[in-house]
C-alpha cells in the first residue's frame, strides 16, 4: 500500500479516513462525497507541471506550493522510490528486470512524504526509512526509466496521484500530470530549458550533494531518459494541448516564479468567477 501523508485530515488516504472506512463505510462514503463536492466548489485549483528531466520542475513546483500554501507532490520521487526498492531487492540482473518478482512485491512498498522540521522540506520515506538522498543517486537515475515504463507501476502510482489531485490545492510535477493524472487541472505548465543548461544544472545539483559524477555521465543519462520519457508506450511525455509553455533557459528562478504565479492567480480568479 502506498500512502502519501500530508496533513491528517486533508486526505482521503489519511489513517483517519482508512479507519472510518473500516468502522463505518457509509459515513466514510458520505464524508468522501462532501470532501469531493467542497473541493469542486472551493476556489483552490490544481497545478500540473510537466517537462523533461532537469528543467527545474520541482524547484518551480515547490516555490509555487509555498507561495500559494498548497501541497506539493513530487511524482518523480515516487518512481525513484520503486526503482530503489527494486535495486535493493536485487530485481535488476544482467540488464534485465525480474518482472514477476517486482509486480508481486508492489504491494509491499509503502511510501510517504514527511516534512523535515529542520529544513522545512518534504522528504520521501520508503518502508519507514528516509531515502530522500538515495533516490537522487545516479544509480537510481540510470534505472528509473526502466521502472517508469511498466504499466502496472504507473497505474499504481497514478491512482494515488489522481486521488491527491482531485482534492485540489496541489502542485504536482512529473511527465504525465497534465495529460493523464490531472487532465482537468486548472493550470498546466510545460517547462522547457536548453539541453546544455539542463545538464549544467543537474551537474551542479549532484556535485553540491557531494556526488562524484562527470559531465559526460550526466549528458548520457539525460539523453537516455529524455528518449524513454518521450517514446515509451505508456503515458509518454507530451505537452497537454491547453498547457502554457515556460522556457526558463534565460530567466532567473524568481522571474519564472513570478510568471507562473501570475498564471495561477489568473486561473484562481477564473475559477472564482465560475463558482460565484
Ligand atoms: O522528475 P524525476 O527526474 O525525478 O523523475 C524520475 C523519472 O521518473 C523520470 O525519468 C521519468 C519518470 N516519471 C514518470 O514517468 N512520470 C512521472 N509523472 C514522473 C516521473
Amino acid at each position: 500500500m502506498i500512502i502519501p501523508r500530508f496533513q491528517p485530515f486533508d486526505t482521503a488516504f489519511s489513517p483517519f479516513y482508512f479507519g472510518l472506512v473500516q468502522i463505518c463505510p457509509e459515513i466514510a462514503l458520505r464524508f468522501g462525497f462532501c470532501m469531493y463536492f467542497c473541493n469542486r466548489m472551493s476556489e483552490h485549483i490544481s497545478i500540473a507541471i510537466d517537462g523533461f528531466s532537469s528543467c527545474g520542475k520541482s524547484t518551480l513546483a515547490k516555490a509555487m506550493a509555498k507561495s500559494l500554501n498548497y501541497s506539493y507532490l513530487d511524482t518523480g520521487a515516487m518512481y525513484r522510490a520503486v526503482t530503489l526498492y527494486a535495486l535493493k531487492q536485487g530485481f535488476f540482473k544482467d540488464g534485465l528486470i525480474y518482472m514477476e518478482k517486482l509486480l508481486g512485491s508492489l504491494g509491499d512498498i509503502e511510501m510517504h512524504f514527511e516534512v523535515n522540521p529542520q529544513t522545512g522540506k518534504s522528504e520521501l520515506f520508503l518502508n519507514g526509512k528516509n531515502v530522500e538522498s538515495e533516490i537522487r543517486s545516479l544509480e537510481v537515475a540510470s534505472k528509473v526509466s526502466e521502472i517508469s515504463v511498466i504499466k502496472e507501476v504507473r497505474r499504481k502510482l497514478q491512482a494515488v496521484q489522481k486521488e491527491i489531485g482531485a482534492r485540489k490545492a496541489v502542485v504536482m510535477d512529473g511527465r504525465d500530470i497534465g495529460t493523464v493524472v490531472m487532465p482537468d487541472a486548472e493550470l498546466k505548465i510545460f517547462l522547457t530549458a536548453d539541453g546544455e543548461i539542463r545538464a549544467q544544472r543537474r551537474f551542479a545539483e549532484l556535485r553540491s550533494q557531494g556526488k562524484d559524477v562527470s559531465m559526460a555521465e550526466i549528458h548520457d543519462n539525460l539523453k537516455h531518459r529524455d528518449h524513454i520519457d518521450a517514446n515509451r508506450e505508456e503515458d509518454p511525455l507530451r505537452q497537454a494541448e491547453d498547457a502554457r509553455v515556460l522556457d526558463n533557459s534565460e530567466i532567473t528562478e524568481s522571474e519564472q516564479l513570478q510568471i507562473a504565479l501570475g498564471w495561477a492567480h489568473e486561473a484562481i480568479q477564473h475559477k472564482k468567477s465560475l463558482i460565484s
